[in-house]
């Protein structure tokens, strides 16, 4: 399968935010990656409504909102109506994580539990099943540009076997400090979506850096 790259907006240029929204519409991304950012959850804000409303406006790729916010499930409904085809929780953020996640499910949306980096998978195996996406924190959340956590390689052949075991159709998805050499290693081990900040928006022509990815990436896909 072909790896779906998804670029992360927290890093493209605020103030030209229509312009790298259609940087990417032109690109061979498959996903726009949208990070929320409450201040609570993690420290530090990011946007809200508004400024997911105007994304939405411009995007022609679907919309993978990863929400790094407490008590997630006060806004799902938002983020869905605002345009979101799937919407991703932290399971530390979710005391019921299996309502929630049945939540997104009558939203009619896709839904996805992210793992902070510290977090073992076992949290998943009750769940897993009734997932869409399954999203590994390579990094700690918050902050775009961060360097790699290499226990990730181990966790993701470990959540890739739980999928298979309890036939989850899960995709996993990998978001931090994802480049081509990282890249290459976690497709090599089973990683189906790749989220990428820094290393698209921060590189002089970030299309050309997703094609470029792509690329490489046939070389180890499955
Ligand atoms: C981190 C966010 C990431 C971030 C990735 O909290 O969830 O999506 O934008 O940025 P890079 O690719 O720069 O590590
Ligand atoms: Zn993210």
């Amino acid at each position: 399968m072909s790896t779906i790259i998804a670029p992360s907006i927290l890093a493209a240029d605020f103030a030209n935010l229509q312009r790298d929204i259609e940087i990417i519409n032109n690109s061979e991304a498959e996903w726009l990656h949208i990070d929320i950012m409450d201040g609570l959850f993690v420290p530090n804000i990011s946007f809200g409504m508004p400024v997911m409303a105007a994304i939405a406006k411009h995007s022609k790729k679907p919309l993978d909102v990863h929400l790094m916010i407490e008590k997630p499930e006060r806004y799902l409904e938002a983020f869905r109506d605002l345009g979101a085809f799937q919407l991703t929780v932290h399971a530390e953020a979710c005391p019921h994580l299996h309502r929630t996640i049945q939540q997104i499910k009558e939203l009619g949306i896709k839904a996805g539990v992210a793992l902070n980096p510290h977090t073992n998978i076992s949290i998943l195996e009750y769940v897993i099943a009734d997932l869409d996406l399954v999203c590994l924190m390579s990094v700690n959340p918050g902050f775009g540009g961060q360097k790699f956590i290499p226990t990730t390689y181990e966790k993701l052949i470990n959540v890739n076997e739980m999928i298979a075991t309890r036939g989850s159709k899960a995709l996993i998805e990998i978001d931090g400090g994802v480049n081509i050499e990282t890249g290459l290693k976690l497709v090599d081990r089973g990683a189906e979506v790749l989220v990428a900040g820094s290393f698209i928006f921060g590189s002089p022509d970030p299309a050309k850096t997703i094609s470029e990815l792509k690329q490489k990436l046939t070389e180890v896909e499955q």
